[in-house]
């Protein structure tokens, strides 16, 4: 598929909601909702915080790459960053601004509905370039990637989270859409590209990461790889295989209590914070959050 289609693709299938969205039943774009996304995304992924650091970035210029909803953008604000923001949808743009209207926070320094692959920003402008979930969509992911690296200054930080092919989640992705199916020979990126989230999606091993990060003048790259709510929640998808998933999850030492009745629709209201307890870091889970200083 030509690159342009498959922007296409992605753009249309992310412009019908942006990420995390589904789960609020309050009305759109009220405080409720916006609530709700957020104590939802804090439940399901809290690691995003420790990764982030968000109120380390105060004065600084940062640039946010694909900011779906904004959840973690207006943490960059209420932070005192100079944020600058990016994504390929509409719908992330009109959820950003609603949401900083909705909360009074500080005005952006810029929001653009552009690609990451041509980044609409001079060389060496940024301290930070973050990039939650992301790139792995992207039609050139290469590209992408540096274009990130291009606009940050020399001993910036980067942080972007990438998916792990090799994942909990990944396999089980293959058992449904390969093995049920009588092709076993599916590769795992097949699975990823076909059937996780919008097409053309990707996952990347650890190694693959560090050295095309390090093509790209990356270096003091770390890479905390974490097993998240897909993996788990895939532990309870296909019955027969659910005790292997599991074993796979206990082996890996993940003990956090997700449960699939928190993920229906109004879940961020029913989420309480004293319900979160996390321990990560394992070479099985979905999300490889990866942090590095450009040279
Ligand atoms: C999985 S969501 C992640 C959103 C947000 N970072 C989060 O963690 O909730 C993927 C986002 O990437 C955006 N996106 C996909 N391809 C893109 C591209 N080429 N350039 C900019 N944004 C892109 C989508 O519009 C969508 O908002």
């Amino acid at each position: 598929m030509k690159a342009d289609a498959l922007t296409s693709q992605v753009h249309q299938f992310w412009n019908k909601a942006s990420c995390d969205t589904h789960i609020a039943a309050a009305d759109k774009f009220t405080k409720s909702y916006f609530e709700e996304i957020e104590t939802y995304r804090y439940y399901d992924q809290p690691f995003i915080h420790k990764f982030a650091q968000f109120s380390r970035y105060r004065g600084k210029e940062v640039l946010e790459i694909g900011f779906g909803a904004g959840t973690d953008f207006i943490q960059w604000l209420r932070a005192g960053a100079v944020a600058t923001g990016i994504d390929l949808t509409e719908e992330a743009l009109a959820n950003l601004q609603a949401r900083i209207q909705v909360y009074g926070l500080p005005e952006p320094r810029q929001l653009v509905v552009g690609s990451a692959e041509n980044l609409p920003f001079p060389n060496a402008s940024f301290d930070l370039v973050y990039s939650f979930g992301v790139l792995h969509h992207c039609a050139d992911t290469q590209r992408a990637l540096g274009e990130a690296v291009r606009v940050l200054r020399p001993g910036g930080q980067l942080k972007i989270m990438l998916y792990n092919r090799h994942s909990i989640l990944a396999l089980n992705t293959w058992v449904k859409h390969a093995l049920a199916k009588g092709q076993p020979w599916k590769s795992l990126a097949w699975c990823l590209w076909n059937h996780v989230e919008s097409t053309g999606t990707k996952g990347y091993t650890k190694k693959e990461i560090i050295n095309m990060l390090g093509d790209f003048g990356i270096s003091r790259i770390a890479i905390d790889t974490e097993v998240t709510s897909a993996d788990t929640l895939a532990a309870q998808a296909v019955p027969p295989l659910n005790a292997f998933f599991r074993l796979l999850i206990y082996l890996a030492g993940v003990s956090y209590p997700w449960q699939r009745s928190f993920y229906d629709r109004g879940a961020g209201a029913r989420i309480t914070s004293s319900a979160v307890n996390s321990t990560g870091g394992s070479a099985l889970g979905f999300f490889h959050c990866i942090s590095g200083v450009k040279k």
